[in-house]
Parts: structure tokens; C-alpha cells; sequence
């Protein structure tokens, strides 16, 4: 069973006391009013938000690597939740580029009528925990499981930061279809790089040339990626903590859990995946098929 006290809560989900102020996320509910032109990226956490950060500040500045390499990630899309941002959002020349893993039930209220857009990613859940085992275990204040079928509990039961994959997927994926919703999955921007950018700018609305898209997809390369990060030695400050560097690009790819499940795991997520996702209709995403 988790341990509660490493978290706090607000309506039911966990929140982590040295990044989150759960009275903010709340005020931030009513409070924090998006103005048309901005752009959030929402994801639940080890979807690939690093990865599409970097798309969407590369696809802002043109393919130029300038901006990724020289300002790190929490400057250009920085996360709503997090501690002390909100006065920085607030400061931001719109059209302001901003990052959350709110569920929807906490995301702040005014999107619903404004005409901001959300960029949602989602990717198969077996990979998220993999990764998000492997991200927890490095961040010192947060008690980690000590083995990763502990961990592999946790998540099943959504124990574990920003609370259940299932929920929060659950939540957001109705707006798919809206005009100011784009749905996406880290399998295809895997598989379809190419094809997923170009439906990334056609919501944007940015017309890069043939030159710019080929710059965008060679600096937010996996390798590329990894060595900006290097160089701009990207860390996570936390209240009166050390501030960590961050292990944002661990494997890259899709199907690691493979290396981690037991048959036993295998069949008891898929058995769970069955029964959370009931309704929601056949081979509605990439891992449907895993
Ligand atoms: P792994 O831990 O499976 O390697 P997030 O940014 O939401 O925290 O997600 C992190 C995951 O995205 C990590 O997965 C990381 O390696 C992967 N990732 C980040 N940048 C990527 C890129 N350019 N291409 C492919 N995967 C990337």
C-alpha cells in the first residue's frame, strides 16, 4: 500500500508536497483565464511531454534550435501546477505556451469558453508506468517503491502521482473532435513523425516550409534531444530542496514494458485495461493491439 504521507491530495488526486500547492491548483480552477491565442500541452505524466514541448517550441521558432537548447523546457512551456509559475504564466506575452497534467476535473475552467487549444498526448499505459517507475525511482524526496511490482500496484490502482492513467485519459478523451482538441499518441509521432507534425502545425495554424519541417524533425530527434538537454543541463527545482537534474530521455520507445512485465503483470493489466476502458470502443488506439 502507498505510503499517504508523501502526498497531498485535492479531490482525489496525489499531488506531491515540494512541487504542488494544492490551494493554488484550486484558486488556479476559477482563477487562471487562457486567453484565445494560447496553446496548452496536456498530458498525463511519461506520455512524451519533453518530446512535444521541444516540436511545439521548434515549430514556434521555425526549426531554429536556438530557443531549446539555450531556455530550459519550464521556461518556454512551463506546467500550470506547478509551485510559484502561475505569477510567471501571468507575465507571459500571449500567445503563451504553457504545459499541465491536470486531470480535467482540475483543469482551470476558462478554456471551456475560450477558444485556447489543447494539444492531449497519450501513450499506451504499460510504457507510461515503465517509465514513470524508472523517472519516480531518481526523484529523491518522493520514497519510491523499492521494487517494481510494488510500483506495478500503485499504478494499477492509480496510487501514484497526478492519480489514475485511466481517469485522466478517460477524462480528456471526449473533447476529442473539438476544434481547439488535438489528440495525439506517442506510438505515431514514433511511427508517423512526419505526418504528425504536419497535423501539429495545420492546428497551430503555422505554415512552415519543407526546410523548416525537416529542421523541426531533426532537432526534436531523440539523440538531438538528448544532447540539448546535456548542454543546457536541465533540472527540476523543487521548494527547499536541491534543485535535481532531470532523467527526461531514458529509452525512447515504444513496447520497453515487454522487459518488464511478468505473464502474470500482463494479464492482470490487460484484464483491468478490459474492464477501465469498457465502452470506450475496439481498437481505438495504438496499444489496443500492444
Ligand atoms: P522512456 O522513459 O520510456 O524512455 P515525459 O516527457 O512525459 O516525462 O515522457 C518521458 C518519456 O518520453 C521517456 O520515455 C523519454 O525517453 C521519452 N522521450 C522524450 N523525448 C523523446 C523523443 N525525442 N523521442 C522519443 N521518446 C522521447
Amino acid at each position: 500500500m502507498e505510503n499517504p504521507s508523501k502526498f497531498v491530495f485535492l479531490k482525489g488526486i496525489p499531488f506531491i508536497p515540494s512541487l504542488h500547492n494544492v490551494e493554488i491548483i484550486e484558486k488556479m480552477q476559477d482563477e487562471l483565464v487562457f486567453e484565445d491565442k494560447d496553446v496548452i500541452l496536456v498530458t498525463y505524466p511519461k506520455s512524451g511531454t519533453h518530446w512535444m514541448i521541444d516540436i511545439i517550441s521548434l515549430i514556434y521558432s521555425k526549426g531554429d534550435p536556438t530557443w531549446v537548447k539555450s531556455v530550459p523546457c519550464q521556461k518556454r512551456l512551463p506546467w500550470i501546477e506547478i509551485k510559484n509559475t502561475i505569477e510567471a504564466i501571468e507575465k507571459m506575452a500571449v500567445p503563451r505556451l504553457l504545459t499541465s497534467h491536470l486531470p480535467i476535473h482540475l483543469f482551470p475552467k476558462s478554456y471551456f469558453t475560450s477558444k485556447a487549444k489543447i494539444i492531449y498526448v497519450a501513450r499506451n499505459p504499460r510504457d507510461v508506468l515503465v517509465s514513470l517507475y524508472h523517472f519516480l525511482d531518481e526523484l529523491p524526496s518522493y520514497q519510491s517503491c523499492s521494487n517494481f511490482e510494488d510500483f506495478f500496484e500503485e499504478f494499477v490502482e492509480g496510487n501514484v502521482v497526478y492519480g489514475s492513467w485511466f481517469d485522466h485519459i478517460k477524462g480528456w478523451l471526449p473533447l476529442r473532435g473539438s476544434e481547439k482538441f488535438l489528440f495525439l499518441t506517442y506510438e505515431e509521432l514514433h511511427e508517423e513523425f512526419k505526418v504528425s507534425l504536419e497535423k501539429i502545425c495545420q492546428f497551430l495554424d503555422k505554415d512552415l516550409s519543407e526546410e523548416e519541417i525537416s529542421a523541426v524533425l531533426e532537432n526534436a530527434s531523440f539523440q538531438v534531444m538528448k544532447d540539448h538537454r546535456l548542454e543546457s543541463n536541465e533540472v527540476l527545482i523543487r521548494d527547499n530542496e536541491e534543485p535535481i537534474k532531470m532523467m527526461v530521455l531514458r529509452k525512447g520507445i515504444c513496447g520497453d514494458w515487454k522487459n518488464y512485465f511478468t505473464v502474470t503483470q500482463m494479464e492482470t493489466f490487460n484484464k483491468m485495461y478490459q474492464e477501465k476502458m469498457k465502452g470506450l470502443g475496439q481498437n481505438l488506439f495504438p496499444w489496443d493491439q500492444y
